[in-house]
């Protein structure tokens, strides 16, 4: 039986509430909050049992300990931004409480996410006795523990991996995201990068593309990007000469990107407007939909997952793991789109593997270092079943 904090209510927050909801015989009580306290109590009326929430300030540490301190928590989820992540870890050294995000920290007036200044947090954490687990979501999060999988029961040496992520969904919008506009132009705006042969190797932003037949969803046209989990994953996968991530985007989507970036809209430097700093990716975030606003018309499905080449017992070796996921049945289920379920359900599973003590540890954690049995065993209990295909 636990307590659990969790401080966000996005697309995202909404499902990791519902989905620790859903088993109250570990998350025997819920906190909920955020900076805008209606948005709880929106995700609070939809669920089947009661939960309490909060206005909370995520970027003032002592607010979130001091709230901390009164109701007690095992373990505080964070699926705010990642501007929070320091913050939020801070407080949680502060209260004495384990620590879970789906996305590295960067700091706002940089688009620069990486790693580095959380596992700085390693010794902190470990006098503390307490543990933070990084990027508990899909991509990083399931992606991370599909590799710990490969490498444990299919692989002797992993060489290859390609990280894909496609959603054939359609949400009815000429130009949305699928998650907070800000942080995910912020992303796919910037150089690509990917590492082979020990080093890491840059691409101009989308310039590298190509077809991948997706199964359940069909061919598609994929980018490859930089993306964090290859920052832990060319430390802890044995043997790798490569890894690349690609991510799917529509003619339509690039197009209104390409405008959108042309005309200065996704700068995240201040610009004078009269008379006032406007930051023009913040702005565009306030006119474009609210992620968790495209679930009650979006169809269609996305396929993630890992394509992994490498050796067992002295033969080659091609597989693919993957989830399918529906966005008609996530809305069904939690009133949410597969993007936000597909990131929400991993928080919730590293979240239990966390407090029932099956994944234990002191100081900092990305999720292939921990036994990835039971996060996968969970993945097809909680609603992300998935599928190995040798290729
Ligand atoms: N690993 C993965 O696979 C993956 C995939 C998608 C997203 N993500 C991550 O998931 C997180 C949430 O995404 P989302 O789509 O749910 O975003 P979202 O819909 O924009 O929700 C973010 C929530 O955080 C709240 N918030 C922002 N700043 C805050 C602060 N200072 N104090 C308290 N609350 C604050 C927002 O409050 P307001 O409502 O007041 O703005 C909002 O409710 C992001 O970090 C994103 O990068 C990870």
């Amino acid at each position: 039986m636990a307590k659990v904090l969790i401080i966000g209510a996005g697309g995202v927050g909404g499902v990791v509430t519902h989905k620790c909801a859903q088993v109250p015989e570990v998350f025997s009580e819920i906190i909920l909050a955020s900076r805008t306290l209606e948005k709880c109590e929106k995700i609070k009326a939809q669920l089947p049992r009661p939960i309490e929430t909060a206005r909370v300030d995520a970027d003032r540490p002592a607010e979130v300990a001091a709230l901390m301190k009164r109701f007690r928590p095992d373990l505080l989820i964070n699926v705010a931004l990642p501007y929070q992540d320091l913050s939020l870890m801070d407080a949680c050294l502060e209260a004495g409480v384990d620590y879970l995000d789906t996305a590295n920290y960067e700091p706002p007036d940089e688009a620069k996410f990486s790693y580095t200044w959380q596992w700085a947090y390693r010794d902190r954490f470990r006098a503390k006795g307490l543990m933070a687990l990084l990027g508990s979501g899909f991509d990083p999060g399931v992606t991370n523990v599909f590799c710990a999988y490969a490498q444990k029961h299919y692989f002797d040496e992993i060489h290859a991996v390609d990280i894909m992520d496609c959603n054939a969904g359609s949400h009815g919008h000429p130009f949305a995201t699928n998650f907070n506009p800000e942080i995910n132009i912020r992303e796919i705006t910037q150089p690509g990068r990917y590492w082979e042969g020990g080093r890491w190797i840059e691409t101009g932003p989308l310039e590298v593309h190509r077809s991948f037949d997706f199964p359940q969803v069909g061919p598609r046209e994929m980018y490859l990007l930089y993306h964090e989990e290859m920052e832990s994953l060319v430390n802890n996968i044995k043997g790798l000469k490569r890894i690349r991530f690609w991510m799917t985007f529509g003619e339509s989507y690039l197009t209104h990107l390409r405008v959108l970036e042309n005309v200065g809209l996704t700068r995240i430097d201040p610009v004078l407007y009269e008379g006032h700093p406007v930051v023009p990716l913040k702005f565009l975030k306030s006119l474009l939909p609210d992620p968790a606003s495209l679930a009650e018309n979006y169809t269609g499905k996305t396929n993630i997952g890992c394509l992994f080449e490498g050796v067992k017992d002295g033969k080659a070796r091609r597989i693919y793991i993957y989830n399918v996921c529906d966005h008609a049945a996530c809305y069904r289920e939690v009133k949410a789109q597969a993007i936000s379920y597909t990131t929400g359900v991993p928080a919730m599973i590293g979240g239990l593997l966390m407090v029932t003590g099956a994944w234990r540890g002191q100081g900092v954690f990305n999720l292939e270092e921990l036994d990835p049995d039971p996060f996968m065993e969970r993945l097809n209990r909680h609603g992300l079943p998935w599928v190995i295909e040798e290729r």
